[in-house]
């Protein structure tokens, strides 16, 4: 089966920025995969290259098999893209935008395009609006419509840059909800996001990006073994944590999070913080979750000295 999306070799700069140093990542049909990476780690140029937006310095990308320069047309056929940025001609009704977008992948006007792209408005609650004019909504809504954009020619890949950056609890529900059924229905979805929480309980596979290269490439599942067993997490009622433990250990919001290798641990920390007369106000033991996973990797070693993961490839979300 061909890829979803092929990644070879990658690189593109802006005068003095690196901004993709050579990328390699196949994504199969089916996955759910998240691109996650601290701003300026390049998700966005690798996306707007995928779309073929970007002109590469080195390397190719293909989308569904179509290269995306020298067979555009059906790489970006095989693509629907939701921008980072908004961007819309204000004049336009939301369902006026939508045909509009319909028609510049050759989907004229028929009921069954109708029928679709009412269906895209019911899902992600726009059906409402679908008069307003484009300049009328709200930053919220308009996100809609970014969405509903890209998936009015039905492609097989969906790719989200950031789609929930600064909305309501409400619409990353009802996206989330449309997006895990068409993934379902075997769409592949490549997701970029800042919400670590929604990449962990979305995707299957993640890569995290640094600096323009890929610097962790799992399933979700492993990338969140590999990185500490557990963790204790507590928050002192008066005092420092003492320095030994300080070391060892992250502070964040008023909690400190020691990594355990074993439960057994957690005794140790205790006897440290009873000898330094430190009393606990709250103490719990926690998973690891992705944020932990992402905080640690983009410390980490230089990617050079990262191990090369292997790539899982194929299979649905979690
Ligand atoms: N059109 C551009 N001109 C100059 N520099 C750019 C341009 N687009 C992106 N960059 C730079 O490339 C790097 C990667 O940016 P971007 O891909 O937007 O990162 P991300 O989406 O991960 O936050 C950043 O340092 C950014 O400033
Ligand atoms: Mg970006």
């Amino acid at each position: 089966m061909v890829a979803a999306v092929r990644i070879d070799q990658v690189a593109k700069r802006f005068g003095a920025i690196q901004a993709l140093a050579g990328i390699d990542l196949e994504i199969g049909q089916g996955e759910f995969f998240g691109l996650l990476g601290p701003n300026g780690a390049g998700k966005t140029t690798l996306i707007s290259a995928l779309a073929g937006l970007v002109r590469l310095d080195a390397g190719r990308i293909e989308a569904m098999g179509h290269d995306v320069v020298t067979d555009y047309r059906k790489a970006r056929r095989s693509l629907g893209v939701v921008p980072q940025e908004l961007v819309f001609d204000p004049f336009f009704t939301v369902r006026e935008t939508l045909q509009i977008q319909a028609g510049y992948f050759g989907i004229g006007k028929s009921t069954a395009r109708e029928a679709w792209i009412d269906e895209i408005l019911d899902n992600l609650d726009l059906r409402s609006r679908a008069g307003a004019n484009m300049r009328t909504l709200s930053g919220g809504m308009k996100r809609r419509v970014l969405v509903a954009q890209a998936l009015v020619h039905r492609p097989p890949v969906i790719v989200l840059d950031e789609p929930t950056a600064g909305v309501d609890v409400e619409l990353r529900r009802t996206l989330w909800q449309f997006i895990r059924r068409l993934n379902r229905d075997g769409h592949t979805i490549l997701l970029t996001t800042h919400y670590l929480d929604e990449a962990e309980s979305l995707c299957g596979r993640i890569a995290m990006l640094k600096a323009g290269r890929v610097v962790a490439l799992d399933t979700t599942a492993n990338l969140l073994r590999r990185f500490s067993a557990h963790a204790l997490r507590l928050r002192l009622a008066d005092g420092p944590l003492p320095a030994e433990l300080a070391r060892r250990g992250e502070d964040k919001d008023g909690y400190w999070t020691l990594p355990l290798d074993r439960y057994e641990d957690v005794e140790a920390v205790l006897a440290q913080l009873r000898s330094a007369g430190r009393r606990i106000e709250d103490l719990e033991i926690g998973k690891p979750d992705l944020e932990d996973v992402f905080i640690r990797v983009m410390r980490g070693p230089s990617p050079a000295a990262e191990p090369r993961l292997p790539q899982s490839g194929g299979g649905g979300g979690r």
